[in-house]
């Protein structure tokens, strides 16, 4: 395989989006370059314009005070509507299907909370191999917070192989044999371990065939990958901004 610097170069050069890499602001290392950054799953680089929309805001506090939500130039009390077509855009939902808000484990608390109503017969949780460890802990909570014990409640995807990859096939094993037991269904659109990219449509298919809810983190994958959540319809989502989207550390 040619992995040489003049055609990573040469592809970049092709590639219709690459002037975008001049509206980052790149760390630099210690001889003073740009450094590579393959980080964007973890933390996205700040745009060059992220200090003006700051500013922007810091001025209309200090201008206007609390007069802010509702006079600001981007009035703070309806935030989320200037956010969700575009938000609704990246997911492929409609923008009634999406709303910013909160930290990413909050809102997955608060969607298990609404969509994890566990029956003394069907009250377990399939969820992705190796899920990002606050997740695991989430879901933990929620069935210990239903009364249910993690130890039989926690169906953790196991993968096929050394490759660590988890198949359609395999997923459709445990629910054909556990599926009637299974109240909900919580995976990564991208697992945040191995990268794998699953089949939301698919998985949300044969989860509702065996009568579970479905539900993605969609952390690695908004901004990342092309999705279609409301086409493929898992009953819900929910994602970050501070990595794919750039949207800075701690942001809604
Ligand atoms: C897949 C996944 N889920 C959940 C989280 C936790 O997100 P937060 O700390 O923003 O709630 C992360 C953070 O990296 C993640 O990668």
């Amino acid at each position: 395989m040619n992995t040489s610097l003049t055609l990573a170069q040469e592809l970049d050069h092709q590639d219709e989006l690459s002037s975008f890499h001049q509206q980052f602001h790149i760390p630099k290392d210690e001889n003073g370059n740009d450094v590579i950054y393959l980080c964007g799953n973890s933390l996205g680089l700040m745009p060059k314009a992220t200090s003006e929309y700051i500013n922007q805001e810091l001025e209309d506090w200090k201008n206007l005070g609390v007069e802010g939500h509702f006079m600001a130039k981007n009035p703070w009390m309806p935030y989320h509507e200037f956010l969700t077509k575009n938000m609704a855009n990246v997911v492929g939902a409609l923008p009634s299907e999406v709303v910013v808000m909160n930290s990413l484990t909050v809102n997955l608390h608060l969607l298990m909370v609404s969509f994890y109503r566990p029956t003394s017969n069907r009250y377990k949780i399939l969820f992705d191999y190796s899920p990002f460890p606050s997740d695991r802990y989430a879901i933990a909570s929620q069935v210990k917070f239903h009364g249910y014990d993690p130890a039989d409640a926690m169906i953790e995807l196991i993968p096929d192989s050394s490759d660590e990859l988890v198949s359609i096939d395999n997923i459709k094993n445990i629910l054909e044999t556990q599926g009637n037991e299974i109240a909900l269904i919580l995976i990564g659109g991208v697992n945040y371990y191995t990268g794998q990219l699953y089949d939301i449509k698919t998985i949300t298919q044969l989860g509702h065939a065996h009568g579970c809810v479905v539900g993605f983190d969609l952390a690695h994958a908004a901004g990342n990958i092309d999705l279609h959540l409301h086409e493929d319809g898992p009953d819900f989502a929910a994602w970050c901004s501070y990595k794919y989207l750039n949207s800075g550390p701690g942001s809604l």
